[in-house]
C-alpha cells in the first residue's frame, strides 16, 4: 500500500447485491482504499462441507479491484456454521464451571478441538487457493480477535491438550508437582491423567495451575492461528498475513504473537463516555507498535461513533473519530479502519455505528468519514516512518496473568496501574514504548516498571544491568515478587532488586478502596514532590510497602498511619544509573512530579507547556498536535511551521479548534 490505508469491515453478504455499486461509489467518495471482507462469512462461503460457494465473493472482490480498493481478505473462520456444530458438537467451548456454550453467537469453538482446527484450516486453504493473486487482495486476515469472546476452554479435549502442553513444559510429573507447590493443600499428582484445567473449585484453584493454563490457552489459540497462516502462506506466498489483536487485552501474549504476523493490527474501542478515552487509545497504539518492535501497524477496527456492547453506548463527540484516528497515525499506524463500513440493519450489532450510518449520507458521521478520508490522503508521506521513544514501560503478559490471580494482598488491575504511569508521559509529550523485561533496553534513557509482579531471572538481571550501565529505572510496588512458577522470591521484597533499589520491603500494607495516606517530602528537589509548591497534600493510594532503607535516600515518607515516618518513595544510585522506587501509588500530581524528576535524571525532555488535553507526538519528521478538548485552545509553537493537513504555514501562536489537529514538519 502506498500512503495511509483507510476503510473498514465490509460485510456485503448482509445486503442485497443491488446496494453493492452504491457501496463502491460511496467508498470512492470517502477515499476508502482498504476494506476487510469475509470475517464472519463462513456460512455463506461454505453452506455445507466441501467446496466454496463464492460467486458472490468473486463479484464483490472484482468490484473492489475495479475501483482500486484493496482487500484485507478474511479466512472466514471466526464463527463456525451450524452444520459444523451439528456434525461436531464437541467443538463448542466449555466454561470453567462446566457449561457448554451455545452456537447462537460467534467464536463458539474450542481451540483444541481437532474437528474445528481441521475445518478452519480447510476453509482457509480453499480461500487462499481461490483468491491468491486476486488483484484486490492486499493482505490476509486470519480469524478475528482470538480470545475475545472465549479466552479459554475447559472441556475434555482442552484437558488432554493441556496435559500434553504440561508434559512438554515439565517432562516429569515431579517437576510439575514442584512448580505447582504440590505440598500445599494436598495438590500432588501421581498420574498425568489426574491433571485438569483449573475448573471451578471449592476455594482458590492452584495459582500456578491457573498461570500455566493462561500460558497454554494463549499458545492453543496461537496454534489455531499458525495452522491457518501456514496454509494461507503456502497458497498465497508474498501476501502479508495478519490477525487483529484486541486492545489492552489479557488473553493472548501479544509479544509472542506479534512475532508470527507479517503486519501487527489491533482493534481499539475506548469508551467515549470516559474523559480519558484518548489516553486508553494512546496506550493501545503504543502497545501495538511496541509488540511489533516498532514496525508500522494497522488500526484494524474502531467505531466511527457508538458501539453496541456496553451498558450505555455514548456516541463519539464531533471530531473525536478524526482526532483518535489521527492519534493512531501519529503513534505509528499506517492504516485506519473501522468496524464497519455500512451500519447493519439486522443482527446483534445493528446499533453499532458504521462509516455509512442508518441515516445515510446526510449525517454527521458520514461527513466526518469523508473528511477523514481527505485528511489521510494528505498524510501519505508519514506512512512507513518510525516513532522514536526514549522511555519504555515494562510489560509482560505472563506477569499480567499472574498479577491478576486471586488470593493476593490486594486486587490490582494492571492496565489501571500502567495508565497511572503512562498518563504523565502522555501529558508531557514523551513518546513511550512498552518493552518485554528480557529485551535489550539499552536504547532507552528511562525504564518504568509498574507492578511487574512476576519476573524471570533473565528479566531481573536485565533491569539491574540496564541501571548499572547508566540507565534510570522507576519501579513500583509489587514488582519482582515471584519467579515464573509464581513462587515467592524470599528474603524481603523485591528480592532480585534489593541491591539495585537500596532497600528491602518487609511487609505489604495495602490501602482499602478510596483510602489515602498523607505523604511528606524531604529536602531538595525531592521536597518539591511532597509539597508540590502549593498547599495541596501529597497522598499515597492503593498500596503501602513497609520499606527498610539500605542505602536508598527517601524522597517521600508516610506522614500518618501505621508506617508514619517510614520511607514511601526512594532514590538510589546504582552503578552508573539511578533507581527510583515507589512503595505506594502517589496521587496524580505527585506522581507527575516524580516521573518528571526521573525524566530529568535520564535526560528525557518532559514538556510542561502543553495544555491539559493536548497531545504532542513525534513520528518521523512530523510533530502531531492533537486536541482532545471540546473547546478551542491556544498553543505557542515557538516558530512557524507547515501544517500538512491544510498546507498552511502556522505559528508561532495558533488556536487549535475543538478536537483540532496539526501535523507539523518537525524542526530540530
Ligand atoms: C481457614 C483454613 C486454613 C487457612 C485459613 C486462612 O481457616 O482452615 O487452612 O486456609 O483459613 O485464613
Ligand atoms: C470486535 C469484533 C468486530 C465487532 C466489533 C464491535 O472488535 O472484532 O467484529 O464485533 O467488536 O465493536
Amino acid at each position: 500500500m502506498r500512503g495511509i490505508g483507510y476503510g473498514g469491515d465490509y460485510n456485503p453478504e448482509q445486503w442485497p447485491e443491488s446496494t453493492w455499486p452504491e457501496d463502491i461509489r460511496l467508498m470512492t467518495e470517502a477515499g476508502v482504499n482498504l476494506v476487510t471482507v469475509g470475517v464472519f462469512s463462513w456460512s455463506r462461503l461454505q453452506p455445507a462441507p466441501g467446496e466454496l460457494t463464492v460467486g458472490w465473493l468473486d463479484r464483490v472482490l472484482d468490484l473492489l479491484a475495479e475501483a482500486g480498493i484493496g482487500v484485507d481478505l478474511a479466512t472466514g473462520t471466526a464463527s463456525p456454521p451450524h452444520w459444523l456444530v451439528a456434525a461436531h458438537p464437541e467443538i463448542l467451548p466449555v466454561t470453567a464451571d462446566g457449561k457448554r456454550l451455545a452456537p447462537s453467537s460467534r467464536q463458539h469453538y474450542c481451540p483444541s478441538a481437532p474437528a474445528f482446527r481441521a475445518a478452519a484450516a480447510d476453509l482457509a486453504g480453499r480461500m487462499a487457493r481461490r483468491y491468491a493473486g486476486h488483484p484486490a487482495v492486499t493482505m490476509w486476515h486470519v480469524s478475528n480477535e482470538y480470545g475475545c469472546d472465549v479466552p479459554a476452554c475447559y472441556c475434555e479435549l482442552s484437558a488432554e491438550a493441556f496435559r500434553d502442553w504440561l508434559r512438554t513444559r515439565y517432562g516429569e510429573l515431579d517437576r510439575l508437582n514442584e512448580a505447582w507447590g504440590g505440598a500445599v493443600w494436598s495438590q500432588d499428582y501421581t498420574s498425568w491423567d489426574q491433571v485438569e484445567p483449573p475448573r471451578t473449585a471449592p476455594s482458590f484453584a492452584n495459582p500456578t495451575q491457573q498461570l500455566d493454563f493462561a500460558r497454554f490457552s494463549s499458545d492453543e489459540l496461537l496454534a489455531c492461528y499458525r495452522a491457518e497462516r501456514e496454509v494461507v502462506a503456502a497458497h498465497s506466498p508474498g501476501t502479508p498475513v495478519t490477525t487483529n489483536f484486541l486492545y489492552l487485552s489479557r488473553p493472548v501474549d501479544q509479544f509472542r504473537w506479534a512475532a508470527e504476523v507479517d503486519v501487527v493490527s489491533v482493534d481499539s474501542y475506548p469508551d467515549p463516555a470516559n474523559t480519558e478515552a484518548h489516553l486508553f487509545s494512546a496506550m493501545t497504539c503504543d502497545m501495538t507498535r511496541s509488540v511489533g518492535g516498532g514496525r508500522p501497524w494497522v488500526l484494524m477496527e474502531q467505531a466511527t461513533s457508538a458501539v453496541n456492547w456496553r451498558a450505555v453506548n455514548v456516541p463519539k463527540a464531533p471530531g473525536q473519530y478524526r482526532a483518535l484516528s489521527l492519534q493512531a497515525v501519529a503513534r505509528g499506524g499506517d492504516a485506519v479502519l473501522s468496524f464497519q463500513w455500512r451500519a447493519a440493519a439486522t443482527g446483534a450489532e445493528k446499533f453499532h455505528s458504521g462509516m455509512l450510518p442508518h441515516a445515510g449520507t446526510d449525517s454527521r458521521v458520514w461527513r466526518e468519514v469523508v473528511g477523514l478520508g481527505a485528511d489521510l490522503s494528505r498524510l501519505a508521506q508519514v506512512a512507513g516512518s518510525r516513532v522514536p521513544a526514549e522511555v519504555a514501560l515494562l510489560l509482560d503478559w505472563e506477569s499480567w496473568w499472574a498479577l491478576e490471580l486471586d488470593s493476593h494482598p490486594s486486587r490490582l488491575r494492571l492496565t489501571e496501574l500502567i495508565r497511572e504511569f503512562y498518563r504523565p508521559l502522555f501529558e508531557a509529550g514523551v513518546n513511550a514504548d512498552f518493552a518485554h523485561p528480557e529485551r535489550d533496553l539499552s536504547g532507552y534513557r528511562l525504564v518504568l516498571v509498574p507492578a511487574l509482579y512476576l519476573v524471570s531471572n533473565a528479566g531481573a538481571d536485565n533491569v539491574r544491568q540496564y541501571a548499572a550501565d547508566g540507565g534510570t529505572v522507576l519501579i513500583s510496588f509489587f514488582s519482582g515478587i515471584v519467579d515464573p512458577d509464581d513462587r515467592i522470591r524470599l528474603g524481603g521484597y523485591p528480592a532480585p532488586w534489593r541491591g539495585l533499589l537500596g532497600l528491602r520491603v518487609e511487609e505489604f500494607a495495602p490501602l482499602t478502596e478510596g483510602a489515602v495516606v498523607r505523604l511528606d517530602g524531604e529536602a531538595g528537589d525531592a521536597g518539591d514532590a511532597g509539597a508540590n509548591g502549593d498547599e495541596r497534600l501529597a497522598v499515597g493510594r492503593v498500596w503501602q510497602d513497609a520499606i527498610d532503607l539500605h542505602g536508598a535516600e527517601p524522597l517521600l515518607r508516610y506522614a500518618e498511619g501505621r508506617l508514619a515516618g517510614q520511607a514511601a518513595v526512594t532514590r538510589h544510585t546504582y552503578g552508573r544509573g539511578e533507581a527510583f522506587y515507589l512503595g505506594t501509588l502517589p496521587d496524580r500530581a505527585t506522581l507527575r512530579v516524580l516521573v518528571e524528576q526521573a525524566c530529568r535524571y535520564a535526560g528525557v525532555e518532559f514538556r510542561t507547556d502543553l495544555p491539559a488535553g493536548v497531545e504532542a507526538v513525534r513520528r518521523g519528521d512530523h510533530l502531531f498536535l492533537i486536541s482532545h478538548l471540546d473547546r478551542p485552545v491556544e498553543l505557542d509553537l515557538g516558530g512557524k511551521s507547515l501544517d500538512l493537513l491544510t498546507s498552511d504555514i502556522v505559528g508561532p501562536a495558533v488556536v487549535l479548534g475543538p478536537r483540532g489537529v496539526l501535523v507539523l514538519t518537525a524542526r530540530d
